[in-house]
């Protein structure tokens, strides 16, 4: 469950103990429960200590992604954190000093910065969920890989040059990974945190110039990243933490008064009664049939997102289902999609900053419709600063949230039944804001449409969940002088999610789940003049897993999984074409060329990626190719 409290094993065994003790089998919708089933009954019932053979290499661990795109420049590096994470549960997040990396000869610029997540563990353990913040922003939201006998490693990278500003200066590094270690769950991740700071290429800055007719703020990074967090110390994760629909996480804040352009990057996970939202029944249904300890609800949630008084934009997310999800087989070695690098949720706020250019405190805040306990929640604030004046000023033209439109059609008699739910919402947002570039006006629009069928059968014993969100995104700048600059992102998420319990006499059960997750991302950003830099992706997953449980044990289990990533984009084209069963990796299929018309119009140096009032420095060690020529 990407565990965020410290037992939650204990519990299913308990639950199943009492299941399979005080009633008969399956006449009890229990399909929460069995599906968060975890490894360690697998190791603990059906992997006995073999003495004679050597140790087996450990098992790589990987999500499917594509590669970041890298500068052809030798990387400086920087351990930022080595830490084994053994009983670290409701503790202080691990804290580490960073500096900037001021010996790189490149230093202060850079056109890459790359952060590595490497660990192994061995033994018994949950899955983790865990974070990374910076300074109070948070860098990566991930969840551990759950560790076998014989051990494993794993890594993710991530491209964090959008916090380039951040990386600048000192900071306290932080990392919670709530981890338990007794004789059972014996798992200690053992982990490195690695920065890689890319010089530029030579002709890294060469179109800077003929790009100051583009509206600025979307050719470099943020001046400026203020997290939206819980302030250390604490002993937890930085994240807000929603326990309910009508709880609120927020902080209080003050904005420099010369921003002009802001982006509010949302972090969100979900755990415990919420880990699979997607699946929760109607409360009419498990009132009816007199459920308890059955997370209801129904299978809708939307993260709201508030400036002061206004619901600025919502998140719809993505069905992540952790490495202990489900069947904790399918997600080995091939995790579940962005499993091991959680995404984030970017929205405009610009329109709003009329609002807040006035020096005082406001407030963003969150909230989660139909939550239930808990959700991990937090945010970062990306600002562009004028460099030219102390002072901009702006106007909240147009504001229009079209409440949600919900329908619902339930239809059920005793544990089987079948529910459709639909919904949709449209937020639009008009502003304009007055600074030393000129008058731009931003107007940024999200429309969402849900929908979700869920089918109940076998007397309870099976559930079917198809589930599919669409996500809308678009911001459009534009000003007199400049250009108008569309960013343009369609997301579609989908879910099917079958499982089922068949009862095999004698105390045993063969618990069946079927999977697909599907993440398909279209992204364009137009720039007169330089062509469009346009990206899609289609990353489709299936999984089928059993597990044969006796008593409260898991006897036997099998996971398979297979997943296309196909990824077209001005940048790179990447596809791969992979499947796994029982661990073992049957087929693998990369390639990386672009067809022609996906062939690159946008050269990957164009974007100027620091500060225009960063210096240039002269090659230091002689170890690294000067690569910014002038
Ligand atoms: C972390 O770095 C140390 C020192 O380089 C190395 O011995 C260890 O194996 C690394 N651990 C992982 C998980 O990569
Ligand atoms: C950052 O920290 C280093 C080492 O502690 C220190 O030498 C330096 O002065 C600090 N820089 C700033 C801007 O505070
Ligand atoms: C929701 O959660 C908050 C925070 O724990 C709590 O104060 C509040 O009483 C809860 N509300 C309901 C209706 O349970
Ligand atoms: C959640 O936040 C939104 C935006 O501020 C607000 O409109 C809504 O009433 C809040 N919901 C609850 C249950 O408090
Ligand atoms: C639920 O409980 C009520 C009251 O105890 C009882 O009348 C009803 O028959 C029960 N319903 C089911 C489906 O067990
Ligand atoms: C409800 O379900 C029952 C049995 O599954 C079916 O016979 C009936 O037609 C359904 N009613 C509606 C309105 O769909
Ligand atoms: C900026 O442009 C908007 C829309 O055209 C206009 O309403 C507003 O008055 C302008 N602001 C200033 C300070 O010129
Ligand atoms: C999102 O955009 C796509 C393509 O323009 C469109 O087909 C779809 O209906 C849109 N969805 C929503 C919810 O607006
Ligand atoms: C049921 O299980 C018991 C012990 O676990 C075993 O002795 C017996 O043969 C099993 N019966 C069947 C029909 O599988
Ligand atoms: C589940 O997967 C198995 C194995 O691929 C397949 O035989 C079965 O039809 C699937 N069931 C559903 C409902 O998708
Ligand atoms: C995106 O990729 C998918 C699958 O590769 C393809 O079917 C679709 O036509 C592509 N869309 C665009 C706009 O290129
Ligand atoms: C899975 O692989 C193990 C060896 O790694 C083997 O013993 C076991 O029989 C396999 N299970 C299935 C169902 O193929």
């Amino acid at each position: 469950m990407a565990s965020s409290s410290p037992f939650p094993l204990l519990f299913v065994c308990l639950f199943l103990l009492f299941l399979l003790l005080h009633q008969p089998l399956f006449s009890n919708a229990n399909l929460h429960k069995l599906r968060s089933l975890r490894p360690d009954f697998l190791s603990q019932s059906s992997t006995p200590p073999s003495n004679e053979t050597p140790p087996p290499p450990p098992t790589h661990y990987f999500e499917v992604t594509r590669p970041i795109k890298l500068p052809k420049t030798t990387p400086c590096s920087h351990v930022v954190l080595r830490h084994d994470f053994g009983f670290t549960y409701g503790k202080s997040p691990v804290l580490a000093t960073y500096t900037p990396p001021s010996h790189c000869s490149s230093y202060p610029k850079f056109s890459k910065i790359v952060l590595e997540w490497r660990a192994t563990c061995k033994g018994r353990q949950f899955d983790r969920i865990f974070g990374v913040w910076l300074g109070g922003v948070e860098l990566l939201r991930s969840c551990t890989a759950e560790p076998r006998a014989t051990g494993i490693v794993w890594s993710v990278e991530k491209d964090i040059t959008r916090y380039y500003s951040l990386l600048l200066k000192n900071q306290t590094l932080a990392v919670y990974l709530g981890n338990l270690v007794d004789k059972t769950y014996t798992g200690v991740y053992h982990v490195n945190v690695t920065l890689r700071f890319y010089p530029p290429e030579e002709n890294f800055d060469r179109h800077g110039g003929k790009r100051e007719d583009l509206v600025p703020g979307y050719d470099s990074w943020a001046d400026l990243v203020l997290p939206i967090s819980r302030n250390l110390p604490l002993n937890d994760g930085l994240w807000f933490e929603i326990e309910n629909s009508t709880d609120f996480g927020f902080k209080e804040l003050k904005i420099p008064q010369n921003v002009y352009r802001a982006v509010l990057e949302v972090y969100v996970s979900f755990h415990e009664n919420d880990e699979f939202w997607y699946s929760n029944f109607p409360n009419e249904y498990i009132e009816a049939n007199n459920l308890t300890g059955t997370p209801g609800n129904g299978p809708f949630r939307e993260v709201l997102v508030s400036l002061d008084d206004d619901l600025v934009g919502s998140i719809w997310p993505f069905t992540v289902i952790y490495t202990g999800g489900v069947n904790p087989l399918l997600w080995r070695p091939i995790t579940g999609i962005g499993s091991f690098n959680l995404p984030s949720y970017n929205i405009e706020i610009t329109p709003f900053l009329g609002k807040v250019l006035d020096g005082k405190t406001h407030n963003i805040g969150f909230n989660v419709t139909n939550a239930l306990n808990v959700w991990y929640i937090d945010a970062n604030l990306h600002l562009w600063l004028d460099r030219h004046s102390v002072k901009t000023e702006g106007e909240l033209l147009k504001h229009a949230s079209l409440p949600l439109v919900i329908s619902l059609v339930s239809n059920f008699s005793g544990f089987d039944g079948k529910f459709l739910t639909s919904l949709s919402r449209s937020i639009e947002s008009t502003g304009w804001v007055k600074s030393s570039y000129g008058n731009i006006t931003t107007n940024a629009i999200q429309d969402f449409y849900y929908s979700n069928t869920m089918v109940i059968g076998s007397d309870g014993n099976e559930q079917i969940v198809s589930q599919s969100i669409h996500f809308n995104d678009s911001v459009c700048a534009n000003s007199q002088s400049s250009r108008v600059h569309p960013l343009k992102s369609l997301k579609k998420f989908t879910l099917f999610l079958y499982s089922d319990n068949l009862d095999q006499g004698n105390e045993t059960y063969l618990s069946i789940s079927n999977v697909t997750l599907g993440f398909d991302e279209k992204n364009s950003e137009g720039s007169f003049g330089f062509g469009f830099a346009n990206s899609n992706l289609t990353n489709l997953q299936s999984g089928q897993g059993n597990i044969l449980v006796k008593k409260n044990l898991v006897v036997r289990g099998l996971g398979s999984t297979q997943q296309v990533y196909s990824y077209n984009g001005s940048d790179l084209c990447y596809f791969r074409n992979i499947s796994s069963s029982n661990y073992t990796i049957l087929y693998d299929k990369v390639e990386s060329k672009c067809s022609k018309t996906t062939e690159s119009r946008r050269g990957f140096g164009l974007n100027r990626l620091w500060p225009f009032h960063a210096r240039k420095v002269s090659l230091g060690s002689g170890l690294l190719e000067n690569s910014n020529g002038d």
